[in-house]
């Protein structure tokens, strides 16, 4: 029995003539930060999305523990805590930053339109309460005073961090997260990453695209590389960092 929290074994994934994913096998402990890097177009996103199950691979499984993940919908996805971020925001820009995560909440009261009608006081305080559960995600990334902006005001590093409070608002336990620092400025940069890693002192899991091996150092317990949808070596940074081999095909010199 396997004692990881995430496996993927052996996934292949084609897009016409181009081998996206090519008997990719990697393993995520819970609790922790794994850091997947690897050049342009080695199939990063794209091992997101198999993960997800926004992709379905020709070959090879994905397990939470023991169960595959492998044709399950993204609405039972979300019910096992696996969610991820977008290259592109994919943000609400024309409503309030608070209203960005509250729509991400599970939604607990019956669907049935006339409720607020028969029983408004209930209705009252259930949006109360759904409100104050969105204050809570928004001060977990630093934003409550941001709460009633419109998001298209915030900065990009504050959208950023508004991602990561609305993966928080959907129960994520697994935290996909594609290059959560690129286009932050310094400021924001160190934001994100102490709210990461705050997040992760609350047990949850992280899987991070990482481009600087700088920021790999300080984030990660853990490093996938990955070239040409397969994974060359998983190992501690230190190591992954070091190995000559890695850095050529990375930068044409040493990571
Ligand atoms: N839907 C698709 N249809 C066709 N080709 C695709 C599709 N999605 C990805 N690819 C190709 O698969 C390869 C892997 O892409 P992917 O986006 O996973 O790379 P990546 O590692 O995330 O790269 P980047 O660092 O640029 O974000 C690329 O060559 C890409 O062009
Ligand atoms: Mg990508």
């Amino acid at each position: 029995m396997s004692s990881h929290y995430l496996t993927v074994s052996g996934v292949s994934k084609r897009f016409g003539g181009l081998q996206a994913l090519n008997d990719c096998s990697f393993t995520l402990d819970r609790g922790l930060i794994t850091c997947l890097v690897g050049p342009n177009g080695a199939g990063k996103t794209t091992i997101f999305n198999v993960i997800t199950g926004f992709t379905r691979p020709e070959n090879g499984d994905i397990r939470l523990g023991e169960q595959s993940l492998l044709g399950l919908s993204a609405r039972r996805m979300v019910d096992l805590g696996i969610c991820r971020s977008f290259q592109n925001l994919r943000l609400f820009t024309e409503l309030s930053v608070i209203d960005n995560v509250t729509v991400y909440l599970p939604s607990k009261t019956d669907e049935n339109p006339v409720r607020p009608l028969l029983r408004p006081f209930h209705t009252w305080a259930e949006t109360r309460r759904r409100r104050e559960e969105a204050m809570a995600f928004l001060e977990d990334v630093g934003l409550a005073m941001r709460a009633k902006d419109i998001v298209r005001n915030l900065s990009y590093g504050e959208q950023k961090l508004l991602c990561v409070a609305r993966l928080l608002a959907s129960g994520a336990k697994l935290l996909l997260l594609d290059e959560p620092t690129s286009g932050l400025s310094a400021q924001a940069l160190e934001t994100m990453l102490e709210v990461v890693l705050r997040l992760k002192d609350t047990g949850r899991t992280f899987l991070v695209v990482e481009h600087n091996t700088s920021i790999v150092q300080r984030l990660a317990d853990n490093v996938v590389f990955l070239h040409q949808g397969h994974v060359l070596a998983q190992g501690e940074p230190a190591e992954i960092i070091a190995r000559p081999d890695l850095g050529e095909i990375y930068f044409g010199g040493a990571l």
